[in-house]
């Protein structure tokens, strides 16, 4: 695989001597339509570089990735919810009137504060709470593809018209918000992650920064209302724990309100997008699970590794070290390629092929590894099959619709598709 030839900001001549002569071997850390030809000319040619760019170093051979996640010692997550671009002047007033203190619930925090948080979060978060939701999720997806296949002229947007709601509509019911509150939070969640991961100017920051506010003050009058009402759902759960001596404050319980009101459906609304999308552009393995639904689950790892929601995950050096042999200043931040790592030959044969019987695809980097493990893994999955279920079982016959583009949005860690646009026979 070659790098390829994307314009880019520096010029080849730049490139040090011996190395590919394409400035940052075409990486481009923002643009995500195809950044697969990059990542094979990094992993081939400079497996830990330091891109200027952004002021991260890049890493992208699935050994030192999952080494550093394995290390958080040395690598600390305190940067992964960090504005990758600094926040503008007038959005900081913003922000700081309005009362916005929220912080990582989890991710970006570090032991032992990250253990006890996640412990008792843990605790609540439990496959009991999610596993009665099947069926709610269930009765919306079959709701949402009958409306669709309901349109005369056959075309939909998969994205939007089932993938878009199904995972907010879960997360908010599993802390205790009405399935009306939808737009509310998909708005505010598409702030947070232009804010924290995207490339916007000052001016740009403004209405995000007024929706940031919002989003965390209704996650602190969640929890009053938790501890004033009671009720049956996280939310309540973690109150709870603290009134029976669990050691978390109301900013603590709050603040993972924001995230996983964030981690919960973002990226399951594009791991639900994607697993549609890269299977109708593989119509032959579609067909495979239409006669052998069994075979979801394997077809959703696969999906996990060849198309991931979150491409790349920060880290922060706390101490001199070395990656590969790279050294690395005490304070450097890293950038780790998880779709990268998903797709080195090292480790998966032929990776370039989206292949759904591939023995080992769960052994992606796509939920990251070590103790900040996504915690939200089977939810994701959970949904995504029943969505697959319900659509082998609606629609059989769906696919891509012809000579339509797909494109990704701008983003240096989320790579989501912005349409699915489909078709069916009648
Ligand atoms: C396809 C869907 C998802 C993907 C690709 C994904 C990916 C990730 C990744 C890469 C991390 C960081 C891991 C690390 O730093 O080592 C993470 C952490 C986390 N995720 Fe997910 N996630 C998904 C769905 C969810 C869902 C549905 C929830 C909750 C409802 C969730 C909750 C969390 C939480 C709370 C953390 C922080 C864990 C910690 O720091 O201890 N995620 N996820």
């Amino acid at each position: 695989m070659t790098a390829q030839t994307t314009p880019s900001t520096a010029s080849a001549d730049t490139a040090p001597a011996g190395k590919c002569p394409v400035a940052h071997h075409g990486y481009e850390p923002f643009q995500m339509n195809d950044p697969f030809p990059s990542y094979a000319a990094l992993r081939a040619e400079e497996p830990v570089m330091f891109d200027e760019r952004i002021g991260y170093y890049i890493v992208s051979r699935y050994e030192d990735i999952k080494a550093v996640f394995d290390n958080w010692e040395t690598f600390s997550s305190e940067n992964a919810q960090a504005p990758v671009r600094p926040r503008g002047a007038a959005a900081t007033k913003i922000m700081n009137d309005g009362g916005f203190t929220a912080y990582s619930g989890l991710s970006a925090r570090i032991p032992p504060e990250h253990t006890r948080i996640r412990s008792i979060v843990q605790k609540a978060f439990t496959p009991r709470r999610y596993k009665a939701l099947e069926p709610t999720i269930r009765e919306n997806t079959a709701a949402l593809l009958q409306k669709m296949l309901a349109r005369p002229d056959r075309k939909g947007d998969f994205l939007k018209d089932v993938a878009y709601d199904i995972p907010t509509i879960t997360i908010l019911s599993l802390l205790g918000v009405g399935s009306e509150m939808v737009p509310t939070y998909k708005k505010w969640s598409d702030s947070r992650a232009a804010m924290t991961w995207g490339d916007l100017s000052d001016e740009e920051q403004i209405p995000h920064a007024h929706n940031l506010v919002d989003y965390w003050n209704e996650c602190r009058h969640l929890v009053a209302d938790a501890h004033a009402n009671g009720g049956d759902s996280l939310v309540a759960d973690l109150v709870q724990a603290q009134a029976e001596g669990a050691e978390i404050s109301d900013h603590e319980i709050a603040s993972v309100c924001y995230s996983l009101l964030f981690a919960g459906h973002e990226t399951t609304t594009t791991l639900i997008s994607n697993t549609i999308r890269v299977l109708l552009g593989h119509p032959e393995q579609w067909q495979q699970l239409v006669a052998d639904p069994s075979k979801i689950p394997a077809a959703i790892e696969e999906t996990l590794r060849y198309s991931p929601s979150i491409v790349g995950w920060r880290r922060k050096a706390l101490k001199d070290t070395e990656i590969a042999g790279t050294p690395i200043p005490a304070g450097a931040n890293i950038l780790l390629l998880m779709g990268s790592a998903n797709r080195d030959t090292a480790v998966f044969e032929d990776p370039e092929t989206f292949d759904i019987s591939r023995p080992n695809a769960r052994s992606h980097l796509s939920f990251g590894f070590g103790i900040h493990y996504c915690l939200g893994n089977m939810l994701a999955k959970l949904q995504d099959k029943i969505v697959v279920e319900e659509t082998i079982k609606a629609v059989p016959g769906l696919k891509l619709a012809e000579g339509e583009e797909i494109t990704f949005g701008e983003n240096l860690s989320f790579r989501a598709p912005t349409t699915v646009p489909v078709t069916w026979e009648q």
